[in-house]
């Protein structure tokens, strides 16, 4: 299987909006990633869901909405209205977690569960079998342009065996500071899908990086 690749809007021009789009769409990009920050969860704010309305309009690839917001419970019906087809929330911000993971699956979206640098994978023990992907953030959420933390790499091994112990269909992607040395060493540790912003929206040509991460081989 190639790499899935999941660039993020975050890094793109939001004066041009549309036009970065068109661009993921044209590319080999499977997903498209995009932030939803609270300033509450995360010490920033992104964009909401008249946003995440709008993209739905024009992307023909699937919504990957990663929430980093508190109680995400709240709003897993609003986003998946906007258009979700993968709806990711944060352990550390969902109480109930597993009814939240009910929740999105009954509204017909794949469920992600998103770890930060410092929780351990052993809390998803009790869920793993429930969800369809894990986001192992390879930098503290909030912001694009951060650098990759290596202990990632060990976390993804660790992911993988879960994975295998518990005979879990779910995938394995990576959220900052990917690029193709990251992004390379990430693959061969085991994850499937990995997320862009920075890398792909400030480079000449985002179509060719995309194409690049694709390639990438464990
Ligand atoms: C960070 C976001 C990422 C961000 C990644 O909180 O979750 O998706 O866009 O940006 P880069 O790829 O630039 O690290
Ligand atoms: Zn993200």
């Amino acid at each position: 299987m190639s790499t899935i690749v999941s660039p993020s809007l975050l890094s793109a021009d939001f004066l041009n909006l549309g036009k970065d789009v068109s661009m993921v769409n044209e590319s080999q990009a499977d997903w498209i990633h995009l932030d939803i920050m609270d300033g509450v969860f995360v010490p920033n704010i992104s964009y909401g869901l008249p946003i995440v309305s709008q993209i739905k309009k024009t992307a023909t690839k699937p919504l990957d909405v990663h929430l980093m917001i508190i109680q995400p419970e709240r709003y897993v019906e609003a986003f998946q209205k906007a258009g979700a087809d993968i709806l990711t929330v944060h352990l550390e911000a969902s109480t109930h977690l597993h009814r939240t993971i009910q929740q999105i699956k009954a509204c017909g979206m794949k469920a992600g569960v998103a770890l930060n640098p410092h929780t351990p994978v052993n809390q998803l023990e009790d869920i793993i079998r429930d969800i369809d992907v894990v986001l192992v953030m390879s930098v503290n959420p909030g912001f694009g342009g951060q650098s990759f933390i290596p202990n990632a790499l060990e976390k993804v091994k660790k992911v993988k065996s879960l994975i295998t112990a518990t005979g879990s269909q779910c995938l394995i992607e990576v959220d900052g500071g990917v690029n193709l040395e990251t992004g390379q060493q990430l693959v061969s540790a085991g994850a499937d899908a990995l997320v862009a912003g920075s890398f792909v929206f400030k480079s000449d040509d985002p179509v060719a990086t995309i194409q690049n991460l694709k390639e990438l081989k464990a």
